[in-house]
């Protein structure tokens, strides 16, 4: 199935029955990026699998969380790193929106978590490099950008609650989240975005410091941990 999509052929995919892709195109990145880019109607830069359960894992459903797999080919655009577009949790209750778990499949991937204040200005951001392996997790209330800062395409997991419907409006507004991911030289540098009247210092952390409520050393990937004890993942709930 992993030939759905033309130019990924990763081994990571064939583990799964991948459904067929939704597809976010470059011009959804119009506007959400430190210097204006292409229209680029109908090209894609990224594919997401929703509900990538193997055949008969039927448990998901049950549970109600749905395993996702997102494919982030590398790309530099008008010198930023290719990104999700980035989107907020709806509320779970009076103060908690719906938390997510990552796991990079392959590539690195770079993980941008922002909380904002009450008007939607930004309150703090949190940066969380991870390399292939490393679960990272995405507590409550931290909207959320992928970034592949890598030249290998990027395959991460998500679990999450599976009925809730993500807001992606606070991010529109501002014109991107807080910062930009921009290459310089074999790296990156993060300019913040002026739309945001605080300006406040990232926090930069490798997945193994960022805390979360699976042991990051487990030996196993988040599917097979779900399967095994499903129950272990009520809190996204
Ligand atoms: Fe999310």
């Amino acid at each position: 199935m992993a030939s759905a999509v033309d130019g990924i052929n990763s081994p990571v995919l064939e583990r799964f029955d991948l459904c067929d892709p939704q597809i976010r195109f470059q011009e959804a990145l119009q506007g959400l990026t430190l210097y204006p880019i292409a229209a680029g109607e109908g090209v894609p830069i990224y594919y997401m699998f929703r509900d990538s359960r193997k055949k008969g894992a039927s448990v998901w459903k049950e549970k109600g969380i749905r395993y996702d797999i997102t494919v982030i080919p590398p790309q530099v655009l008008q010198g930023e790193y290719i990104k999700t577009i980035g989107h907020f949790h709806p509320h779970k209750n009076d103060q908690e929106t719906y938390s997510e778990y990552y796991e990079v499949l392959q590539g690195k991937a770079l993980f941008l978590f922002q909380k904002n204040t009450p008007d939607q200005d930004v309150e703090e951001v949190v940066f969380v490099y991870a390399e292939s392996g490393e679960k990272v997790f995405v507590p409550s209330n931290y909207g959320h950008v992928t970034i592949n800062p890598g030249d290998e395409t990027l395959i991460i997991c998500n679990l999450v609650e599976t009925h809730f419907t993500s807001d992606y409006t606070a991010i529109q507004e501002k014109q991107g989240a807080a910062y930009f991911c921009v290459k310089e030289g074999k790296g990156e540098t993060f300019i913040p975005n002026p739309n945001y009247k605080n300006l406040v210092i990232p926090k930069i952390y490798q997945a193994s410091q960022w805390p979360g409520p699976i042991p990051a050393a487990t030996g196993k990937d988040l599917y097979d941990l779900f399967l095994e004890d499903p129950d272990r993942f009520e809190f996204l709930k």
